[in-house]
């Protein structure tokens, strides 16, 4: 394709509004975000309909941002890019109707963005040359998948979680031990004072030998009980010791199964997205073992891990050229499959 694709994306999914402009899936003009972390922090969790509430405030203005810093007007924009699922339904809803006006008053396209597909293109804007085939492990506060991403926008799911997302047992661990929320950076953090071997937190086992499933209900369970144990033999808890076992446990199941996907499919290419792939630990044990496996390991910048709309942009662009239009009809899918159109 001779001409520039400028793709208007906005993303509304869960607790923060973005809108960014996005030139051909690559290059970021402008990606800004209103993170509303400081309201939910009050309640220990994303309430949805504070957030509903919180986005329709703020929108327009995210977006009108959004194409000044780009130095554009809606006029320039190709498409209008957005994320319909998953998420939380009256969050998307704002995004969505809002992407849905402008898509209809330009005349310009409409594309529906699958948020998970999102979280694995913002490797796309960090290594200009990355092209599929590659495996993916998407890791945020509501979704654990290894996927096979065998081209643009077609994807094989290796591996998932059957209960508790990565970033989840992140954040109801911390609040446990007194972190507070949002718990994936904080357990970070202060398990860099702690000692990963001072408690074994067991790892989820399937029937399955091979399986590249997930659990992570187990080992947050597993710190739940050991809280309670050492609450009754008024035991003093130390709280670095607890966040850096627990992470210790997730992370290295997190990398195992990772490595054994890209063993499977004679990949020697990893990418990871999503929240958690800022954690310092899985960054660290993937470079490590991706060392060791001869696998290149790839991680987008941190502003790229957490939700934003630039990712969103950039999977817009790869769905717009394989002609992938929405409907003016398109709906929110709260629970939006992975490769489902
Ligand atoms: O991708 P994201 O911004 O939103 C979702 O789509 O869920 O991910 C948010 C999640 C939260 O659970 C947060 O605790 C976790 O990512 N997170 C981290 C770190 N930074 C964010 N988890 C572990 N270590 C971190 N450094
Ligand atoms: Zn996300």
């Amino acid at each position: 394709m001779d001409k520039d694709i400028k793709i208007l994306a906005i993303e509304s999914s869960c607790d923060e509004t973005s809108a960014a402009v996005v030139v051909n899936g690559r290059e970021v003009l402008s990606n800004v975000i209103a993170s509303q972390i400081d309201i939910h922090t009050k309640f220990g969790g994303v309430v949805p309909e504070v957030a509903s509430r919180k986005h329709v405030e703020v929108i327009a203005v995210v977006v009108q941002e959004a194409l000044d810093k780009a130095g554009v007007t809606l006029q320039d924009i190709d498409a209008v890019g957005v994320t319909y699922g998953p998420g939380l339904v009256g969050a998307l809803l704002v995004g969505l109707q809002y992407a849905k006006g402008l898509a209809y008053s330009l005349g310009k396209p409409l594309i529906g963005v699958n948020h998970i597909e999102g979280h694995i293109s913002a490797n796309f804007i960090q290594y200009k040359d990355l092209k599929p085939p590659f495996v993916c492990l998407v890791v945020s506060g509501g979704h654990t998948f290894i996927v096979h991403m065998k081209d643009y926008g077609e994807f094989e799911v290796l591996g998932q979680t059957r209960d508790d997302a990565a970033g989840e047992a992140y954040d109801k661990v911390a609040r446990a031990i007194g972190l507070g929320y949002p718990g994936g950076p904080k357990i970070d953090k202060i398990s860099k004072e702690g000692n990963p071997d001072a408690i074994k937190f067991p790892r989820a086992k399937f029937h399955e030998n091979n399986s590249l499933d997930f659990s992570f209900s187990g080992v947050k369970s597993a710190v739940l009980n050991y809280l309670n144990q050492m609450e009754m033999k008024r035991e003093e808890v130390n709280r670095a010791d607890v966040a850096a076992s627990f992470q210790k446990a997730v992370v290295s199941f997190l990398v195992d199964n990772s490595v054994k996907a890209c063993k499977l499919k004679r990949v020697n290419k990893m990418a990871v997205a999503g929240g958690v792939a800022s954690n310092s630990s899985l960054r660290e044990t993937l470079i490590k073992e991706g060392k060791k496996n001869d696998i290149e390991v790839l991680f987008p910048e941190f502003i790229l891990c957490t939700d934003n709309a630039a990712m969103i942009g950039s999977a817009a662009y790869f769905e717009y050229i394989k002609g992938n239009i929405a409907p003016l009809t398109l709906n929110a899918v709260p629970n939006l499959k992975l490769g489902e159109r």
